[in-house]
This record gives structure tokens, sequence and C-alpha cells, in this order.
């Protein structure tokens, strides 16, 4: 979508053209999974698939929102004074919690808006469409209200609209890489200290292909929030002989000295690949830097290894396709990318293979699986932005 259609997209619903348009990106993940809510490292990139929005401001107090994805629910109304949850306002929840934690930071929104917004992240994906709303959102708010926002809080905010709002407890990840992404670059993030690194994600002749499984997310909160529990239960066992707050402060040779203290299989298991997964990061981002892909490529194998088996988070489809992808010609590295059960998968790939790979992958899952995945090459680019002011 390009500006001109954003603001004639815009128009056509509330009948007058945006003070501005925006767009907020989607990111995938490299590897560093499951490690955002354990104190580790993550190693994620904006993509150029995202969210366009474009926005103006309002006189009264009201807000209302539209979405070319959900053209069925037509405008959806709410009051600037009335920002709780609300099953039944769908997608708005996320601009909502946007709004009232800017509020409660004391930046001061006191007129609506109207909002449009369309996205061409696939639904579900695990591409964080519902991250890249709510960065979106907030730079609507910043631009519209002259906020004066350090980045970090806008990325800040969105995980507490994530945690607080919508009730996923999830990381910072997603928000940290779309609010900071930079063009070809991924960002290799401590996320116990929010300490980082743009990685120039230099690939030489391979490209990144995202794999959808096509597989819509069922349950998938509730698993989350599970498995950040186990992981959480683990280091309470841990701190009985040992002075942590996180699973990513210990090396593989610590926790393996110490584990005799998880009670409970599964725990262990949740436990050692947020350890393990938390120093194959470190070693990718080393391998990455120091040019050695194939090293990268088996990291990256290593990780849906370890999500697939430990932390179990896969399933099948995501399965069907890490493996199928590893058997092909020209591949580096493979893996489910994002919080998993469904959702999308990863294949670094040399260029000149892609046509075949999405075939032979394609087909293969097919015939396992009973429908068919889908592929797009990632590119790259910047964060959340402004694209044009009237
Ligand atoms: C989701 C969450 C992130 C992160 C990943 C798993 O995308 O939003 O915070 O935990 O899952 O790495």
């Amino acid at each position: 979508m390009n500006t001109t259609e954003l603001i004639q997209a815009f128009a056509s619903i509330f009948g007058q053209e945006p003070d501005a348009t925006f767009f907020s990106p989607g990111r995938i993940n490299l590897i560093g999974e499951h490690t955002d809510y354990n104190g580790g490292h993550v190693f994620p990139a904006a993509i150029t698939l995202g969210t366009y929005g474009a926005a103006r401001k309002r006189d009264d107090q009201t807000l209302r929102f539209y979405s070319g994805n959900f053209e069925d629910l037509g405008i959806i109304e709410v009051a600037l004074s009335d920002l709780v949850f609300k099953k039944e306002d769908n997608w708005t929840n996320y601009p909502k919690g946007v709004l009232k934690f800017l509020q409660e930071a004391g930046h001061i929104i006191d007129f609506g808006m109207d909002v449009y917004v369309f996205g061409n992240i696939p639904n579900g994906s695990g591409l964080s469409s519902s991250a890249s709303l709510e960065l979106l959102i907030g730079i609507m708010a910043e631009e519209l209200f002259d906020l004066k926002l350090e980045r970090l809080d806008l990325v800040k905010i969105g995980k507490l609209t994530e945690n607080e709002f919508i009730g996923v407890n999830s990381g910072i990840m997603d928000q940290f890489a779309i609010g900071m992404g930079a063009d070809q670059k991924a960002i290799y993030l401590d996320t116990n200290t929010l300490e980082y690194d743009l990685v120039p994600l230099d690939l030489g002749d391979n490209v990144v292909v995202i794999m959808n499984t096509n597989k819509r997310r069922e349950l998938a909160d509730s698993k989350y929030n599970e498995r950040r529990a186990e992981c959480e239960k683990a280091v309470e066992e841990l701190q009985v002989a040992l002075d942590i707050q996180t699973l990513g402060e210990l090396d593989e040779a610590t926790f393996d000295e110490y584990a005799y203290l998880i009670k409970d299989a599964n725990r262990l298991k949740r436990a050692r690949h947020a350890v393990s997964e938390n120093q194959r990061t470190l070693r990718a981002k080393e391998a990455l830097v120091a040019g050695d892909l194939d090293k990268f490529g088996r990291l990256v194998n290593a990780s849906h290894v370890s999500l697939e088996h430990d932390y179990e988070v896969t399933g099948i489809e995501l399965d069907t396709l890490a493996h199928t992808a590893w058997e092909q010609e020209g591949v580096l590295g493979a893996r489910m990318t994002g919080a998993g059960f469904g959702g999308c998968g990863i294949a670094i790939v040399n260029k000149d293979k892609v046509e075949t790979f999405t075939e032979n992958v394609g087909r293969l899952y097919t015939e396992t699986i009973g429908y068919a995945p889908a592929f797009y090459i990632a590119e790259i680019a910047g964060g959340s932005r402004v694209l044009s002011r009237k």
C-alpha cells in the first residue's frame, strides 16, 4: 500500500484527509526463542510486511477505528473516557490499551482520533501483527498530540498493553524489534539490561524465506503463559542454591550442576531450553559477525530441535516445515520463529535455490498436513515510522 492509497482509503471511510500516514513493521526472530521473558538474548529483525495506518485528530473526545482487514466490523467507536477491555471491541482493544497506558504515563491525549489501519502480515502467523499495531497506534498518538516520547517508552507501553490489557504474558522482543528495527540490520538484544547491537544481516548469497504453516494458532496464549510459569517455577527451585533472578544468567555447565533441584521432568526440559537457547543465541551472533554462515545455520537448526523436544512448542506443522527444509539443497538452516504452536518458520536459503526449495517443501508439507503452506521472502527494513504529513 502506498501513501496515496492510504490517504484515499482513509478519506473514503472518514470523509476527510488524514493528518498523517504511518507504517509499523512485523518481525522475524533469527534465533533466541522463548528467551525474552527468561532474561536471555534475542536476535530479531523488522520486516517489510506490517501495518499501514492513517489518522486525523478530532475536536471531540471520540475515537473512531476502521480496519481494512475487518471491513465487516465497520467503524468501531470508543469514548476516550472509556479505555477498558471489551471482548466485542475486537482488534481495537490494542489501540485502547496503548492510549490508556500513554495517558497513565502522563502524556496528554485530550481529543479523539479517526484511525484507519490495514495490515499485510498474514493473520495469526506469529510475525507479530499485534505488536505492529500497538507501535502503530503509539506513533500516531506521538505525532498527532505532539508527545515527547522516547522510542523505548513506546516499546514498553506496547508490552504493557499485551501483558495487562490483553492478558498475554509476553516478553519485550516483538515490540522492541518493531520499534527499534533498522534497514538490513538484526537486533541483538539482551532482554535483561535492554542493551542492544544493530548487527548487519549479511547472509551472502542467501535470503531468509518465511514459511507459513497456515495453521491457526489455537490455545497459543494459554500455552504461552503456561511455559512462562514453568520457567518461573524452575527459577524458584534453583534459587535454593543459586543467587539468580532469571534462567538467562546461567551457562549450560552451571545449569547442569544444579539441575537436580528441579523436581519435575517437564520443568527441567523447559529450563534447559531457556538456558541452552540463550547460549546458542550468543554463539549464533558471533558466528554471523565472523561470517561463519554454516555455523550460524547449524545453530538455527539446533534452536528448532530444542524448541521441538525440550520446550515443546512446535507441533507437526512447524516440525514438518523445518525437517523438510533441512533436507533441501542450498539450505543453511531452518527453524520455527515466534511463539510457536503454528505460525511461521524461517529458512536461510541460497538465492538460486529458492524456487526449488518452496516447490519441494510446499509439496512435502501438503502431502503430510493436507493443506499448503505459504512462502515469502523476508525483506529486512526499518522500525515504526511516519510515512507522510499533511
Ligand atoms: C511471542 C512473544 C515474545 C517472545 C516470543 C517467543 O512472540 O510475544 O515476547 O516470547 O513469543 O520467543
